[in-house]
């Protein structure tokens, strides 16, 4: 079959033909992939920083929507020709950008039918982002006062529309060009973060006292993102870079993690339209490399999926 990856961990992303998957051993399936996200994390999957369960040679991706094919003894509520997406992570076998992938049948979910296989490919890692920094690190309560630092990208945008949803008062940053888009998400205020004096402006809206909690998802943005956050509130940082811990604030350096349970949620919120997500550029397999430059780029507005 088809897939695009590396040879070798650190290597340039090529298009090559792998072997099929096995057939599917107790709890596993086998999905034909149709869209597969591709986010600046699989930069980090291409030069080994973030192990997923697979040494190179390899396909990338470690999201993707499409059909299952075949499924293992002890696989309930999935049949052939179910239409599913996940974050299969660790990998059973391969990466997603491959034209079939071995999941463990426990991480995927059903796809709405409203929603668009572009859509729910690129979906899951960011939704779980979302879910995962908010209810667990923040614990985020309704009435609570939130800054979304980042709010421009894709994770931050879902970020953003999910606090609001669950009834917190939404502070964002963003560029000039995601500001109304952010505001449209959910965002109350939006400043822009070319202004060094953001931090400031957010104590201001929040009457000198600062956030109850704060996510950064701009990389390097958390030692900034602190200042804005009350004396014994809470900062979740998704870009690696905790800053230490100062007035009781409590620091959590969150790295996504599957959790089906939270992927049904988020997707019952997807198919009804509570949640959005646009795709900013749809590409083929054989792009995978110019996509996944594009998505280092910055999604600016939308995510990068290859359409398998
Ligand atoms: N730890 C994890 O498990 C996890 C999971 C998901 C994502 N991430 C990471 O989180 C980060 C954000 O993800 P994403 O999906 O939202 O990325 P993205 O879609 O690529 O976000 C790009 C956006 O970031 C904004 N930005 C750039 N520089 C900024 C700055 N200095 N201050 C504030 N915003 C800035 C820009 O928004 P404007 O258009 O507003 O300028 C840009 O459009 C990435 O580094 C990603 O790798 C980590």
């Amino acid at each position: 079959m088809r897939a695009a990856g590396v040879r070798e961990f650190g290597g340039q992303v090529e298009v090559f033909d792998l072997p099929e998957p096995r057939d599917p051993g107790p709890g596993e399936a086998v999905i034909e992939v149709v869209a597969a996200g591709v986010g600046n994390w699989d930069e980090l999957v291409r030069t080994g920083e973030w192990k997923v369960g697979r040494e190179a040679p390899m396909a990338l991706g470690v999201e993707a929507a499409g059909r299952v094919v075949t499924v293992g003894s002890e696989v309930l509520g999935l049949t052939p020709g179910d239409e599913v997406l996940g974050h299969p992570v660790q990998l059973r076998e391969q990466g997603c950008w491959a034209e079939r992938v071995l999941v463990d049948a426990g991480l995927v979910v059903r796809k709405p039918p409203s929603v668009s296989w572009e859509v729910a490919g690129a979906f899951p890692v960011p939704a779980l982002t979302a879910e995962q920094v908010l209810s667990e690190s923040l614990e985020l309560a309704e009435g609570d006062t939130v800054l979304v630092h980042g709010a421009g990208g894709t994770t931050g945008g879902l970020i953003v529309q999910l606090a609001a949803l669950r009834g917190a008062r939404v502070i964002a940053t963003a560029g000039p060009s995601s500001a109304a888009r952010v505001a449209e998400a959910g965002a109350a205020e939006v400043l822009d973060y070319h202004d060094s004096r953001w931090p400031e402006l957010v104590r201001e809206l929040t009457g000198g006292v600062g956030v109850d909690g704060a996510v950064n998802a701009a990389r390097g943005g958390s030692s900034h993102a602190v200042l804005a956050v009350r004396d014994c509130g809470r900062l979740a940082t998704i870009t690696g870079d905790p800053p230490e811990s100062v007035r009781g604030i409590s620091v959590s350096d969150v790295y996504v993690r599957p959790d089906a349970a939270q992927l049904e949620e988020l997707c019952t919120l997807l198919g009804d339209g509570r949640l959005r997500l646009s795709v900013g550029a749809a590409l083929a397999l054989a792009d995978a490399a110019t996509a996944l430059e594009r998505a280092m780029a910055g999604a600016n507005g939308g995510p990068v999926v290859l359409l398998v």
